[in-house]
């Protein structure tokens, strides 16, 4: 704690919880080495859930390489038990490292919990979407995932992601020319937080986090994705934010 305060990061802490009306904001030192402040992400998210985790709980999660970071830190389970894991969404054009699927398994099985798990392709249409939501197997997973106890998620900026996801070149500048900067859950957010793009996939909507979803966790760091933070988070849709002291000096000097 000494070392907290010497390093300003509990004052940071507050500041950045004021300005975002959050709850609860989690500020690793963060590291100017991607990969290392990454770790450092998954650490703290990965600790912070087993404090918050209750006998029984269903935690929904989503993809990325940050939530990748989450399972690795992840440790074997001495507090609660019957937990279930589930991906908060269908999949949303990742590699299989990195989505949600796969990670909600890892951490399952650290846990000594369940999963269950959500195989679905991506962009498909509405009409298939609407057939395959009754599907009583597929049903199970989403309600679950809809009504998590904890939902916790990855944060991309808009160019990264739609990168990632390979839409075509007319795409992407359709959803850059909307102002997109912040991307969470298959939506695109501008600087002022209104969405401005989405893709479609099954699974939890941005509405269910307002109401049916418990606490919901976002993590994301480094100053590349300040922007992105911004844009997404609002005291509407999370709980808590773990980030990093670049991404939260930047967002302050942003905001
Ligand atoms: O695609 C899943 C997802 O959680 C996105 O919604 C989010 O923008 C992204 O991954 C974050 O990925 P990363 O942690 O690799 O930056």
């Amino acid at each position: 704690n000494y070392i907290r305060v010497l390093r300003g990061l509990d004052n940071l802490e507050s500041k950045l919880k004021h300005e975002l009306g959050l709850k609860e904001v989690y500020i690793v030192p963060g590291s100017e080495d991607e990969a290392k402040a990454q770790q450092e992400l998954g650490r703290r998210a990965a600790r912070l859930l087993k404090e918050k985790l209750e006998n029984n709980d269903v935690l929904a999660v989503n993809g990325g390489t940050t939530l990748a970071a989450v399972a690795d830190f992840m440790l074997a389970n001495n507090g609660a038990t019957d937990i279930t894991v589930v991906p908060a969404r269908g999949g949303l054009g990742e590699e299989v490292e990195i989505q949600a699927n796969t990670i909600a398994a890892q951490i399952a099985n650290k846990l000594g919990g369940r999963y269950r798990l959500l195989h679905l392709p991506d962009n498909l249409d509405q009409t298939v979407v609407n057939t395959l939501i009754q599907k009583p197997q597929i049903k199970e997973v989403l309600n679950l995932a809809k009504e998590a106890d904890i939902l916790i998620h990855g944060i991309g900026t808009a160019e990264v992601m739609a990168r990632r996801r390979q839409v075509d070149s007319l795409e992407l500048e359709k959803i850059l020319e909307a102002g997109a900067v912040g991307e969470a859950f298959g939506y695109y957010f501008n600087q002022t937080g209104e969405i401005v793009y989405s893709t479609t996939s099954l699974g939890v909507q941005l509405e269910d986090l307002k109401k049916k979803v418990g606490k919901t966790i976002a993590v994301a760091g480094g100053k590349k994705k300040a922007g992105a933070i911004i844009s997404v988070v609002s005291d509407e849709y999370q709980d808590m934010l773990i980030t990093d002291r670049e991404a939260a000096e930047e967002i302050l000097d942003l905001l």
